[in-house]
């Protein structure tokens, strides 16, 4: 099938080195894919027969002007999806957008409750620092499925946008259809956790780590580093990329990782309802814009110190923690070791549509981790002091069930749909070609188009 791709694609492209060559007469989103390929750099190591027709390019060919717009180009000469490498989106500014109260030092008040700014929280490193065509690039690899051996997982398969960047799956299904060990994370808001350690147990020492443990693990991607280098040098587009972001077209895992860590540290959540009404407070408008029923729900996570772990405006951890999600003989105990039964935990922010909850995902939805919260604390050697009684046991919450229902509806304010559909993170790549359309009977559109232009 990827063959009979390549060979169509091949034709494409053939036919339009051939006959096609004025720009302004195509429109302008069907910008033909030859103009794509690292032509400036001559690059493409190793090339694929693919190769020929897309760097014989030559503008100026022959006038002819194309009298059909080119069909949308879908795979590249590798056989595997062409990606949206127009487009630049502005991560930078939309970073720099962030409200006063997650970068100012000092902290905030809102509805009597002070939050700390995630100001000293930011995990990015001096040498990677965000800019524009990095970050563009990190996108186009988190959502790109070459990452794993056998080309069918992204990241993006785990870490889904409209579920912030989360998986709805309890387990995450892998490359070879295996199943992850625990549920897959969130990211929004990742780049604020000081100690920069990532995963549940912690065991990835800074989000540059990270992100080359997915690709390697049997799992997920199976892939090896050096194997996706040459894998990602046989791609029409990832040599200009390449370039752009780091001034050469060396295609590196160092450089594969610094780019989507920039990308993921792009994924800052400031825009739910719980910011328009901090917003709203800080500028005095008077009607407020939670409701009775949220701010009550608020209090009660105040109440109930669930700010002393969730615990910035931006609710990300202060560091790993014991909530009592396991017992002293779970085989699961997080970071371990003297920290047994400590776990990290994402941001809160867009948590409503990150379900199933917790590092096993054991709890379907909002109401059932607050269940957990007010009558299910495990009784752990080193449960936090926050979630003991004065006695000492794991707290028991006697909430009520309007008291639960609050403190789900406030956790539902920290919905940003702004980022959940923002383009700038969504999928970069073009939706699959429908399954009915088998390669071999293919392309009513392309097909006329190559031959009725035959010169
Ligand atoms: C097959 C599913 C799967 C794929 C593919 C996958 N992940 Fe994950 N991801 C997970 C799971 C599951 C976890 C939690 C694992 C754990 O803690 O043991 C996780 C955790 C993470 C975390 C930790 C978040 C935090 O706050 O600590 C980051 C960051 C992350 N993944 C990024 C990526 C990137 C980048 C890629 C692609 C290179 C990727 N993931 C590919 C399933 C996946
Ligand atoms: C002692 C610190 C601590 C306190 C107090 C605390 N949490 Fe948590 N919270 C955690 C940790 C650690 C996790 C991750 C546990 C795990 O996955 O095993 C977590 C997980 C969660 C999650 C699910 C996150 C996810 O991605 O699955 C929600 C929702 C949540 N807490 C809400 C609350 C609420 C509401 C309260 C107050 C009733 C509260 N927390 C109190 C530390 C705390």
């Amino acid at each position: 099938m990827k063959h009979t791709y390549v060979f169509l694609w091949a034709v494409v492209l053939i036919a339009l080195a051939g006959c096609h060559d004025d720009d302004n007469a195509s429109s302008d989103t069907n910008t033909p894919p030859v103009a794509v390929p690292g032509d400036g750099t001559g690059d493409n190591p190793g090339g694929t027969p693919g190769d020929g027709p897309g760097d014989g390019q030559n503008p100026g060919d022959d006038p002819t002007p194309d009298p059909d717009p080119e069909p949308e180009p879908r795979v590249d000469i590798d056989g595997q999806p062409l990606p949206d490498t127009e487009t630049n989106p502005d991560y930078e500014s939309y970073v720099a957008g962030q409200p006063i109260y997650y970068t100012s030092i000092s902290s905030t008040e809102f509805h009597n409750i002070r939050f700390r700014s995630v100001a000293t929280e930011d995990n990015t490193p001096r040498d990677n620092e965000l800019s524009n065509p990095v970050a563009k690039l990190g996108r186009i690899l988190f959502y790109d499925v070459r990452l794993s051996a056998n080309n069918t997982v992204a990241c993006a398969s785990c870490h889904q946008q409209s579920h912030g960047f989360t998986d709805p799956a309890q387990l995450s299904t892998g490359f070879e259809g295996g199943h992850t060990g625990r549920n897959s994370m969130g990211l929004s808001n990742a780049r604020y956790y000081d100690p920069g350690r990532f995963f549940w147990d912690e065991r990835a020492a800074t989000m540059e780590d990270q992100t080359l443990m997915p690709i390697q693990d049997p799992v997920e991607m199976g892939m090896n580093l050096f194997d996706l280098e040459t894998k990602l040098g046989q791609t029409s587009f990832y040599g200009q990329l390449f370039t752009d972001a780091f001034g050469d077209e060396a295609i590196t895992s160092d450089r594969i990782s610094k780019a989507i860590s920039q990308f993921m540290r792009a994924m800052v959540s400031y825009g739910s309802k719980f910011d328009l009404a901090v917003q709203a407070e800080l500028n005095h408008v008077p009607e407020p814009v939670l409701s009775e029923q949220e701010l009550r729900g608020l209090d009660l996570f105040d109440n109930l110190n669930c700010t002393s772990c969730h615990t910035t405006t931006a609710f990300v951890l202060d560091r790993n923690h014991n909530n009592g999600s396991v017992s002293n003989n779970d085989p699961d105990q997080g970071v371990g070791g003297n920290l047994a039964g400590f776990f990290k935990t994402g941001s809160l922010r867009n948590i409503a549509v990150g379900a199933p909850y917790f590092h096993d995902g054991h709890l379907p939805d909002l109401m059932s981790v607050i269940e957990f919260y007010n009558s299910g604390i495990n009784n752990h050697n080193n449960l936090s002091p926050d979630l003991r009684d004065r006695f000492g046991r794991p707290v028991r919450m006697n909430l009520t069930q309007a008291d639960k229902e609050a403190l789900v509806a406030f956790l539902e304010t920290l919905t940003d749909e702004g980022f959940l559909t923002n383009p700038i993170f969504s999928d970069p790549f073009p939706p699959p070609l429908p399954e009915e359309t088998s390669p071999e009977e293919t392309s009513p559109e392309e097909t006329p188009d190559a031959g009725g232009t035959t010169p």
